[in-house]
């Protein structure tokens, strides 16, 4: 059996298609999976998830998974069109008035799109152990061991204020692996970096099954992790 896989083929298998055109920018389009612009901006939709709303049950419940889909991200799919409409009317009549409340929306909407796009990609029913190979050198590399990686992931996760995720990201300048905060879905983030994995610690994320024990839904998450899924993404952005 071969065991040289093309990138297209790797994103392919770790069911990335529905990134190929999300994180947008020149390198970072090719490697979601993109060959080429598309001819026309596309309009944004709501990707199957990649198992059925019960499979990671009982870390996540069903009705969590379900709601957390269908209307949350959903939501932001339809703000995200909604808000490219609105500009396109604005450079139509040339009314910018209210420009600043249309990019807040376009860096909310989007962003939440793609975050819970990978969210979804960051976990896999049972879970996968630990990361191996590329990955799991890379992880040590930056953060010295495994065990520190996990202990500031879980951290940084658990400690965001308010509303947002915890992130483990590669950042393409400096060529290293980065945990940030994200509150809300778009602050606190550092232009360029390719998200490899992500956690939801927004309430509807957990509270229905969780009500305040953030941690303990953040320690179920970090069990459940597709960390081939992830050795994907960090494989694409090191090329
Ligand atoms: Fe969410």
């Amino acid at each position: 059996m071969s065991t040289i896989l093309t990138r297209r083929e790797m994103m392919k298998s770790a069911g990335l298609g529905a990134l190929a055109f999300t994180l947008g920018a020149s390198n970072t389009g090719r490697l979601f999976g993109q060959e080429k612009p598309p001819s026309r901006p596309k309009v944004y939709e709501l990707p199957p998830l990649p198992y059925a709303y019960g499979a990671l049950a009982p870390a996540i419940e069903e009705r969590i998974l379900q709601v957390h889909h269908t209307k949350h991200h959903a939501g932001y799919v339809k703000g995200l069109n909604a808000t490219l409409e609105k500009l396109e009317k604005a450079r139509a009549s040339g009314d910018f008035s209210n420009i600043k409340a249309l990019s807040r929306d376009l860096a909310f909407h989007g962003s939440g799109h793609i975050l819970h796009t990978l969210y979804w990609q960051s976990m896999k029913p049972g879970g996968s152990g630990e990361p191996e190979g590329v990955l799991r050198e890379a992880l040590v590399r930056n953060f010295g061991t495994l065990g520190a990686f996990k202990a500031q992931f879980l951290a940084a996760s658990k400690q965001v204020e308010g509303s947002g995720w915890g992130i483990l990201a590669y950042e393409p300048m400096g060529e290293r692996l980065l945990i940030l905060q994200a509150e809300k879905h778009q602050n606190l983030t550092i232009w360029g970096v390719v998200p490899l994995l992500v956690c939801d610690v927004w309430e509807h994320a957990y509270y229905v099954q969780y009500q305040n024990r953030r941690g303990d839904y953040v320690d179920n998450f970090f069990k459940l992790i597709d960390w081939p899924g992830a050795a994907s993404r960090y494989t694409a952005a090191i090329e």
